[in-house]
Parts: C-alpha cells; sequence; structure tokens
C-alpha cells in the first residue's frame, strides 16, 4: 500500500547563531506508525518536536502534515495535530473534567460525549472530577493525552511521554498508543533517550544526534544488528604477536586490552575466521568469550555515547 505519508519532514534545520541544533534532518511517517525520535540529551529531540507544530519556526527545510506546509499553513495543518511538548497547560484548581471542558470551547466540535470517550480511554474516570493538584504526575500525563486527542488528531507528538512514569504507566502509555494506531491509523511520533521504551512502543526509530540523522531504522533491523554482534574477549599467549594477526586478518578493527585479555568486537562469522587465524600464525589460544552487544550498546555505539555540546 502506497499512501501519502502523514508527516514529511525535508532538510529540517534549525540553527542558533552559527550552531545547527537541528541539522538537515529528512524522515517520512506513515498513517498508523508509531515513530520514535531516539538521541542523547541535547541531540535535538525537542528542537525538531517543536518545529512540527510549528512553535518556533525552523531556518530551513519544511514540516508536512497531510500535505500542509506547516509554515505556510499553521492553522490548517495543525488542526490535525495534538500534541505535549511542554507540560500541557492545565489549571489546577479546577478538576479533570473542567480543564477539558475548557480545552473543547477553544476547539471546534468537541462534545461531552467525546470527552467522556477519551476519559475512559485514558483510563481517568475514577478520577476526572478531582482537583489536577491532587493529581499524581502519571495522571497528569494522562489528562494530557486525553486534552491531545480531544479532536480525533491524525498524528499525535509526544515529547519524552514516559518521563516520570511507572513501568507500568510506561507498559499502559505503550499499549494505548498502539492500540490508536492500529485501530485508529493514528500516527504517533515520540521522543526519548532510552532505546529500551523505544523498543516496546516504536515501529521505527530515526536515531538523532548532535541535530544529525544518524539512521533510520525498524525496531525488527535494530533487534537483528546487535544479535549479529558480539564483544569478543582473547586469552593468548603473546598479545602483541595476536595483534598482528588480528590486524593483517581484520583490517582497521579496533583491539583494546582489558585484564590481560584482548577485547574487540565482530559479527558472529568473524568469530571462528579469527581463531583459525591466530591457530594458523601459531599464536596459543586459551580462550575466546563473545559476549552479545545489547540493545543499549549497540545505541550508545552509533551514537557515541553522550552527547557534547
Ligand atoms: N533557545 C535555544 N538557544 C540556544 N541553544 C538551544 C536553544 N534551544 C535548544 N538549544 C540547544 O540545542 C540542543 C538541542 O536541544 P534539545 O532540547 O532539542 O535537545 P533534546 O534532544 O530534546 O535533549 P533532552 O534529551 O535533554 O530533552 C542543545 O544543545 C540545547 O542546548
Ligand atoms: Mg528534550
Amino acid at each position: 500500500m502506497t499512501l501519502a505519508p502523514r508527516v514529511e519532514i525535508a532538510h529540517l534545520t534549525k540553527r542558533i547563531g552559527s550552531k545547527a541544533i537541528v541539522d538537515d534532518l529528512s524522515f517520512q511517517i506513515p498513517a498508523g506508525e508509531v515513530f520514535g525520535l531516539l538521541g542523547p540529551n541535547g541531540a535535538g529531540k525537542t528542537t525538531t518536536i517543536r518545529m512540527m507544530v510549528g512553535l518556533i519556526a525552523a531556518s530551513s527545510g519544511t514540516v508536512e502534515i497531510n500535505g500542509l506546509d506547516v509554515a505556510k499553513h499553521f492553522q490548517q495543518a495543525m488542526q490535525h495535530v495534538g500534541a505535549i511538548v511542554e507540560s500541557p497547560e492545565m489549571y489546577g484548581f479546577l478538576s479533570g473534567r473542567q480543564n477539558l471542558r475548557h480545552f473543547a470551547r477553544m476547539c471546534q466540535g468537541v462534545t461531552e460525549a467525546r470527552i467522556e470517550e477519551v476519559v475512559q480511554q485514558v483510563g481517568l474516570e475514577a478520577r476526572i472530577n478531582d482537583r489536577v493538584n491532587t493529581y499524581s504526575l502519571g495522571m497528569r500525563q494522562r489528562l494530557g493525552l486525553a486534552q491531545a486527542l480531544l479532536r480525533r488528531p491524525d498524528v499525535l507528538l509526544l515529547d519524552e511521554p514516559t518521563n516520570g512514569l511507572d513501568p507500568a504507566g510506561i507498559r499502559e502509555l505503550r499499549d494505548y498508543l498502539r492500540r490508536l494506531a492500529q485501530s485508529e491509523g493514528l500516527t504517533v511520533v515520540v521522543s526519548s533517550h532510552l532505546l529500551s521504551e523505544m523498543e516496546l512502543m516504536c515501529d521505527r526509530v530515526a536515531i538523532i544526534q548532535s541535530g544529525k540523522l544518524v539512521d533510520i531504522q525498524t525496531m525488527g533491523e535494530i533487534a537483528a544488528t546487535a544479535d549479529g554482534v558480539s564483544e569478543v574477549s582473547l586469552d593468548v599467549d603473546d598479545a602483541s604477536a595476536a595483534n598482528a594477526v588480528i590486524a593483517a586478518r581484520f583490517e582497521g578493527i579496533e583491539v583494546t586490552t582489558r585484564d590481560n585479555e584482548l577485547v574487540l568486537t565482530l559479527s558472529r562469522e568473524q568469530i571462528p575466521e579469527l581463531v583459525a587465524a591466530l591457530v594458523g600464525a601459531g599464536a596459543k589460544v586459551y580462550g575466546v568469550r563473545a559476549l552479545k552487544r545489547s540493545l543499549e550498546d549497540q545505541f550508545l555505539a552509533m551514537t557515541g555515547g553522550r552527547s557534547v555540546d
């Protein structure tokens, strides 16, 4: 099925002074996909989402929602968008329901029945008549989500939606977003610095580092790559001789020494090649240990760990 993308970002860039904090990002997201923006602190996730909802202007490049350019047709484009970027504006002295009614008055066509529906969808029935300042962080998040959903958006943008949620809350949010994506074709964009959360929530992730797109992968691709890569630790009699054999066999590979053992990263297929090469060169191999790299390790390797500002 080839449908026009719901969200289309082309060469999106934000410069502040001489620095590009979002640098030439391009990607497309179809209907019904849960798409992740994954990157360490300062990578540019919030800035990207703020440009996507027109909170700040792009320096160059475009954002289109349902084919509508956010910069040129802001009002129309935003009719299709629900978002939680900064903590949503809520009145603490009003109840959850009063807050939703207040917000509904600013939108067109949001009925009392729709309010009831979203309250149920986010599971706030029991507390919806209580004042918001008695809510826990997780309840506030859910109320924010209810508010973002009131207008039946086609695209939902959530900046770090799992912040402050406990594991059960994260699981609920994930199930809820996935259900909406599947049943209503809602396109969801979430950001996070944790691959483990993205793994549970998203169909695809864009990995962002220092404002640049490193890669876009499906969760299946990320898992498959991590599956095939191991950190190999070698116990040999003569480390420098072994190093020379490794350098000759696997050009450019990085070898470090840890606890008198040589450590290098190889694909599964390369491990027997390495052993054969060492034995062939007369090295004494006392031990070979291969540790699978976790998804988290792989993400750190892709982004080089924390961002440096
Ligand atoms: N108004 C601004 N003026 C100057 N620099 C800014 C401004 N807004 C953001 N930045 C810088 O741009 C970079 C990206 O910030 P952004 O908030 O988008 O990152 P992030 O990926 O959301 O990070 P986090 O995971 O910490 O939320 C950071 O280095 C930040 O300091
Ligand atoms: Mg952020």
